[in-house]
């Protein structure tokens, strides 16, 4: 029997990462919807490097401590905006168009489980995002939804998902659905006429030529 020593399912926090880091290189603009304990800030501000800028932002002020406390100890809070603020206001913080935008829907963790996103702002702010997105920019969105309050969250993304003409996104979803109300990933990318199919050209027909 032939073993795999790599784990190929991975967490939907780490699955949000390798898709964000597709499309984020050196130098690019980003935006990090919900800060939370700066995980994910880190994890952009390494993928952006010295030249890039990424704008996190947080209701609270204590998730923006942790999180500046996270990037000094990496020696990278020159490159992130911290911003005390909601993300349904990001228009009026981010003048420029971003490479990728993340959310990590829910409460912050070891935080007051209380404070959670919402429907509203939530649909709001994916808007604002996706106006911000350059052509072939991508948006993540980690859905945590078996909180209090998260089902009703979880309706209103896959709502505002299926609106999304597919003239212009692509899209993609991947659950986990042998686990119990488990967190899972909305991915959109927004389509650009210059973009390349790097992992599964389309087969041809070697008779005719034509895209099966
Ligand atoms: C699941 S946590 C994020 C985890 C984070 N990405 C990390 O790496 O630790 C969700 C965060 O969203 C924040 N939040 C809730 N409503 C928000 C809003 N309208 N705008 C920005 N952040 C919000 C919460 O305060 C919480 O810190």
């Amino acid at each position: 029997m032939v073993v795999i020593g790599v784990k190929i399912i991975q967490s939907v926090v780490d699955l949000s990462h390798w898709f964000l880091s597709r499309a984020v290189q050196e130098g690019s603009m980003v935006i990090d919807a919900t800060a939370g304990n700066g995980h994910d800030t880190l994890f952009l501000a390494n993928l952006v490097g010295p030249s890039g800028k990424v704008y996190a932002f947080d209701i609270q002020e204590k998730a923006l401590e942790t999180t500046k406390a996270l990037l000094a100890a990496h020696g990278l809070e020159e490159r992130v905006q911290l911003i005390h603020n909601g993300h349904e206001k990001m228009d009026k913080y981010v003048p420029q168009k971003v490479h990728a935008v993340l959310f990590n829907l829910g409460y912050l963790p070891g935080g007051d489980r209380n404070i959670i996103t919402y429907p509203d702002t939530t649909v709001q702010a994916l808007n604002k995002s996706i106006h911000l997105l350059v052509p072939g920019g991508v948006l993540a969105i980690v859905v945590y939804w078996g909180h209090p309050g998260g089902g009703e969250e979880k309706e209103a993304v896959e709502e505002w998902m299926g609106q999304l003409s597919p003239a212009e996104y692509d899209l993609m979803k991947i659950t986990f659905p042998n686990k119990n109300k488990a967190p899972y990933l909305i991915g959109v990318q927004k389509k650009s006429g210059r973009l390349k199919n790097e992992i599964c050209p389309p087969k041809k027909n070697s008779r005719d030529n034509r895209e099966l």
